[in-house]
């Protein structure tokens, strides 16, 4: 299976300059860059941002910035991306990181709670074509709420993880909160009338979902 994916990845398009700089320097300065995106999914995110003709997106979990970066450099020239991301150590990385892609203008980086931010971006009256969910997988049921108001008709909410290694179909254990949150957030989903979804087997499990 990792022959496969090696030649999915060898097969697409290739990544930009500045993303295999914030992979290198994601390497270098983090303990986690497992949780990078990586080229396949950053380049199925892009081009989903194209053939949608997305020109909002709101990212919940932006570690050092790959995902922005992949959805935001597919925006028209007044497209606007807000990206929010709790670990603050990482915003100096991630700052450098929008700058060598030239997206400065376009992204905006909010430090703090995700859910905190999606409130005050909720008073602004800020409405989103594409939201994608990557943050703490514990909450990704609250986030649908919160953020289920925010999306235009149309629009995509994205939830990545959600195959969660396999874990998902194997009778998780009561003290296993990640795993039971990933199973209740993908059986409301599917059983919820206002949208259209599917699981496409993607790295660890895209939940693309569309509002009616
Ligand atoms: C899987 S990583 C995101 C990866 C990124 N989207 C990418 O593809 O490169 C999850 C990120 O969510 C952040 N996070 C976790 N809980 C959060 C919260 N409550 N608010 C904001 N960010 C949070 C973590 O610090 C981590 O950087």
């Amino acid at each position: 299976m990792e022959q496969i994916y090696k030649y999915i990845e060898d097969h697409a398009s290739t990544p930009s300059p500045a993303l295999e700089w914030l992979v290198k320097q994601t390497h270098i300065r983090t303990n986690h860059a497992r949780m990078l995106s990586g080229a396949t999914q950053g380049q199925f995110m892009h081009m989903l941002t194209k053939i949608s003709g997305a020109k909002d997106i709101l990212e919940l979990g932006t570690f050092t910035g790959y995902s922005a970066i992949c959805f935001a450099s597919a925006l028209p020239e007044d497209g606007h991306m807000d990206t929010l991301e709790l670990n603050d150590e990482l915003e100096d990385l991630i700052l450098e990181g929008f700058e060598r892609a030239g997206l400065s203008n376009k992204i905006q980086i909010h430090i703090g709670d995700c859910k905190e931010t999606v409130l005050k971006l909720k008073e602004e009256g800020k409405m989103y074509d594409i939201v994608y969910i990557d943050a703490n997988k514990r909450e990704y049921c609250e986030y649908y709420e919160l953020i289920f108001d925010m999306i235009r008709p149309g629009g995509l909410i994205l939830a990545d993880n959600v195959i969660w290694d396999g874990k998902v179909c194997q009778d998780p254990l009561p003290q296993d909160k990640q795993t039971l949150s990933i199973v209740r957030f993908n059986d409301m989903v599917s059983a919820d009338p206002r949208v259209e979804s599917v699981i496409l087997p993607i790295r660890d499990g895209i939940n693309v979902i569309r509002k009616k």
